[in-house]
């Protein structure tokens, strides 16, 4: 069995809890919070060990792997703490908040010769996993440009049930905590950026970060994209989706969190088969749960020691264009890959 501990037991938490839990070959033993009342439902429904400290958690030989649940801010220092103490690093989304952590998270991974492994549980959603297998078969033919959009509500009590949430440090804003998700799809699928081009505000909540964003990129095979992100939508969550569109093949997939195909039409696809796509997608829109996913790919990564299938430099990658869009709308100007700091 491979052995996971938990750092920071709060929302994401749970769902690495029960991830681990419905694993094969993983188990949890162990979990830290710095405030022990968080701790409590963990150390109660699995019968694990629970410390404030993560300094002390790291020297639990019972541990193989450590999960990263902290404020995205506090990513890169735990991990590197983690690293050294030679545990494997599962770490959530964002994998930092700048590319110098990022690096330097990637680069303690290695020399300690332990795995990193980001979460970006969308990429296993039935739909995703069908596109971007007709994406790698050719089936849009030349690539003619995508549309990556999240539009959400966030309200103001969601910033204000903890101090880190809307603030640049630990946050980060629409683009790096929701629309990264969404942001890491595209890359995935549509290849390396070359260029970005971003505008953004703070509209209608009371947060240091942005909270719409809108932007335009071009991607190393001359697409473009277009990416729009909110957490301003009034008066619920509206839409995430992801447009892709090639001569050869057109397709979104949509509804509010981008599970659903909305459009499909392909010049290589029968009618048939789409239909029979299509009704599978609709019968299990959401499939196995990207963290167990996640989970399940770091236990057997170590096992059969190779990597995991989503990779710090996976992770550095949506990374990257979060903050080259961050940084284009602050400069007003447009910024070329690779991005610097
Ligand atoms: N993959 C996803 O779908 C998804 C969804 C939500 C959040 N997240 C990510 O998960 C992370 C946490 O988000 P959340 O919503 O669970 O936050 P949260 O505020 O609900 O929980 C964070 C917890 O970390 C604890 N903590 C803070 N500093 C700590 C430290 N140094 N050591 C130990 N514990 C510490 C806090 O006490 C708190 O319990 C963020 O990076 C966020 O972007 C990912």
């Amino acid at each position: 069995m491979i052995r996971y501990a938990i750092v920071g037991c709060g929302h994401i938490a749970k769902k690495h809890a029960s991830a681990i839990d419905n694993a094969e070959n993983s188990v949890l033993t162990a979990v830290c919070d710095t405030v022990p009342e968080r701790m409590e439902e963990y150390i109660q429904k699995y019968g694990v060990k629970g410390y404030t400290d993560l300094d002390e958690m790291l020297q639990d030989g019972e541990i193989d792997v450590v999960n990263i649940c902290t404020p995205s801010g506090f990513h890169a220092d735990l991990t590197v703490k983690a690293a050294n103490a030679k545990k494997h690093i599962v770490v959530e989304k964002p994998i930092a908040l700048t590319l110098e952590d990022a690096n330097k998270m990637i680069q303690v991974c290695a020399e300690n010769n332990v795995k990193l492994a980001v979460v970006h549980p969308n990429r296993f959603r039935p739909a995703m996993l069908e596109l971007k297998q007709m994406m790698d078969k050719g089936m849009f033919g030349k690539l003619s440009h995508a549309n990556a959009t999240v539009r959400w509500n966030r309200d103001q009590a969601y910033y204000d049930q903890a101090p880190w949430r809307g603030t640049k440090a630990f946050d980060g804003g629409v683009l790096m905590n929701q629309a990264i998700h969404n942001l890491d799809l595209l890359v995935w699928l549509m290849g390396d950026v070359n260029q970005a081009f971003s505008m953004d505000a703070t509209r209608l909540r009371n947060i240091e970060a942005e909270d719409v964003s809108t932007g335009v990129v071009k991607f190393e095979n001359g697409a473009l994209g277009v990416v729009e992100a909110a957490t301003t939508i009034y008066p619920k969550n509206f839409e995430e989706s992801l447009s892709i569109f090639g001569e050869k093949g057109t397709i979104k997939v949509g509804g509010t969190t981008a599970n659903f195909i909305e459009h499909i039409m392909f010049e290589d696809l029968e009618e048939n088969a789409k239909q029979a796509m299509i009704e599978k997608i609709k019968n299990d829109p959401f499939g196995k749960p990207g963290h167990q996913w996640i989970i399940e790919d770091m236990s057997k990564a170590i096992e059969e020691n190779r990597e995991p299938i989503v990779t710090g430099e996976d992770g550095k990658r949506a990374l990257e264009l979060v903050v080259a869009l961050n940084k284009s709308a602050e400069t007003n100007l447009p910024i070329n890959f690779p991005v610097q700091g």
